[in-house]
C-alpha cells in the first residue's frame, strides 16, 4: 500500500510502547488513527496528544478479547472515517515462567490476549475490508505483531511463545488466504523493545489472577531476566519505521533486531537436520498435489 495518506489505521494495544508509536509513524504519514486499547487512561492521554496535534483521531477502550466489543469498535471505526485500510493486531501481553509452575489463568490470559485478540481483529475487520475492496479498489494490509518469541523459544518463556509462533502461524496462512483479494500481510517480529511490556500485569483483569505463589515467584525471576535483556531493547520508534516500510514495500516478514538471527538459524539447522532422506515416490506425488495435479494413483 503505496500511497497511505487519507487512509484509515486501525491499530490494536495503541496507547503504549510499539503500538503508540505505529500511530506517530501512520499520522507522520498522513493516515487517519483508531486507536484502541483497555488502558483508559493511557488511551485518555493518547487522544489529547493526537487532537494536540490535529490528527483525525478515533481513541477507543477495546478489550481484543471481548468480540461484542470488538464489532461495536468496528462500527464505531467505519462510522467515523468509513474505512479500514491498515489494521494493526498489535496488543499483547508477557508472562514468563517455567511450563512446570505457571497456571491455567496465565495460559488463559496469554493465548486469550495474544492470540485470541489478533483471532478477534481478523474475524471482525477483515470481512469489511475485503468488502471494501471489492468496491474502491486495493483493500489494505493487516500487520500482525508477533515477536522472536514467535520464532525461537527458551526457557522461562513457553506460554508467550505458545502465543507468538500461533501468529506467525496463522500469519503465513492469512497471507496465502489473502493474496488473491488484494490484501497484504505482514508479520512483525521485535528481539526487546523499550516499552511497557514488563509491566503487563497492569492490564490483567481480575478473574485471570495467577492467585499461585509459586507461579508469582517463577513470574519475578523470568521478570528480573527480561529486564536485564532490556538493556540491549531498542527504541519503539525504530520498529515503527519498518512496519511502515514493510507495509509501503508488503513485506511480510519485519525483523528489527539483526543480531537475533544467530538464535534463529540454530534453530531452523536443529529442524533441517532432523529430516532424513524422502521417499522418491512420495515426494513426487506430494510435488504433482503441490503444482495443482492429481497424483498418479
Ligand atoms: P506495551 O505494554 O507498551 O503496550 C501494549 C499495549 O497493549 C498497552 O497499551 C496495553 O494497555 C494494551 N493491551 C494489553 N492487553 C490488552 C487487551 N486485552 N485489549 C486491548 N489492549 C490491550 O507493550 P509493547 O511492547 O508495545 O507491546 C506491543 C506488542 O509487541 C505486543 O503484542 C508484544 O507482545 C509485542 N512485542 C513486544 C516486545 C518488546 O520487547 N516490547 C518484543 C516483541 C514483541
Amino acid at each position: 500500500m503505496q500511497n497511505l495518506a487519507g487512509k484509515v489505521a486501525f491499530i490494536t494495544g495503541g496507547a503504549s510502547g510499539i503500538g503508540l508509536a505505529m500511530a506517530d509513524a501512520f499520522a507522520d504519514s498522513g493516515m487517519k488513527l483508531v486507536i484502541a486499547d483497555v488502558d483508559t487512561e493511557a488511551l485518555a492521554a493518547v487522544a489529547q496528544s493526537f487532537r494536540g496535534r490535529n490528527v483525525p483521531v478515533l481513541t477507543l477502550e477495546l478489550d481484543v478479547t471481548d468480540r461484542a466489543a470488538f464489532a461495536a469498535a468496528a462500527d464505531r471505526a467505519y462510522a467515523e472515517f468509513g474505512a479500514v485500510h491498515l489494521l494493526c493486531n498489535n496488543a499483547g501481553v508477557y508472562r514468563g515462567g517455567a511450563l512446570d509452575r505457571v497456571t491455567f489463568e496465565d495460559w488463559d490470559w496469554v493465548l486469550g490476549v495474544n492470540v485470541g485478540g489478533v483471532v478477534n481483529g481478523i474475524q471482525t475487520l477483515l470481512p469489511r475490508m475485503r468488502e471494501q475492496g471489492r468496491s474502491k479498489g486495493p483493500a489494505g494490509h493487516i500487520v500482525n505483531t508477533a515477536s522472536m518469541a514467535g520464532l525461537s523459544a527458551g526457557a522461562g518463556l513457553g506460554v508467550y511463545n505458545a502465543s507468538k509462533y500461533a501468529v506467525v502461524g496463522l500469519s503465513e496462512a492469512l497471507r496465502a488466504d489473502l493474496a488473491p483479494h488484494g490484501i497484504g500481510v505482514s508479520v512483525l517480529c521485535p528481539g526487546m523493545v523499550r516499552t511497557g511490556i514488563l509491566d503487563s500485569e497492569r492490564n490483567r483483569p481480575a478473574e485471570r489472577a495467577a492467585d499461585d505463589a509459586e507461579a508469582e515467584q517463577a513470574a519475578r525471576e523470568h521478570n528480573a531476566f527480561m529486564q536485564a535483556m532490556m538493556a540491549s531493547g531498542i527504541d519503539a520508534d525504530h520498529v515503527a519505521r519498518i512496519v511502515l516500510e514493510g507495509v509501503r514495500d508488503n513485506r511480510f516478514w519485519l525483523l528489527s533486531h539483526p543480531e537475533m538471527k544467530p538464535m534463529v538459524e540454530a534453530r531452523s539447522a536443529e529442524l533441517l537436520d532432523a529430516f532424513g532422506e524422502p521417499d522418491p515416490e512420495r515426494l513426487a506425488t506430494l510435488q504433482q498435489v503441490l503444482s495443482g495435479l492429481q497424483p498418479d494413483s
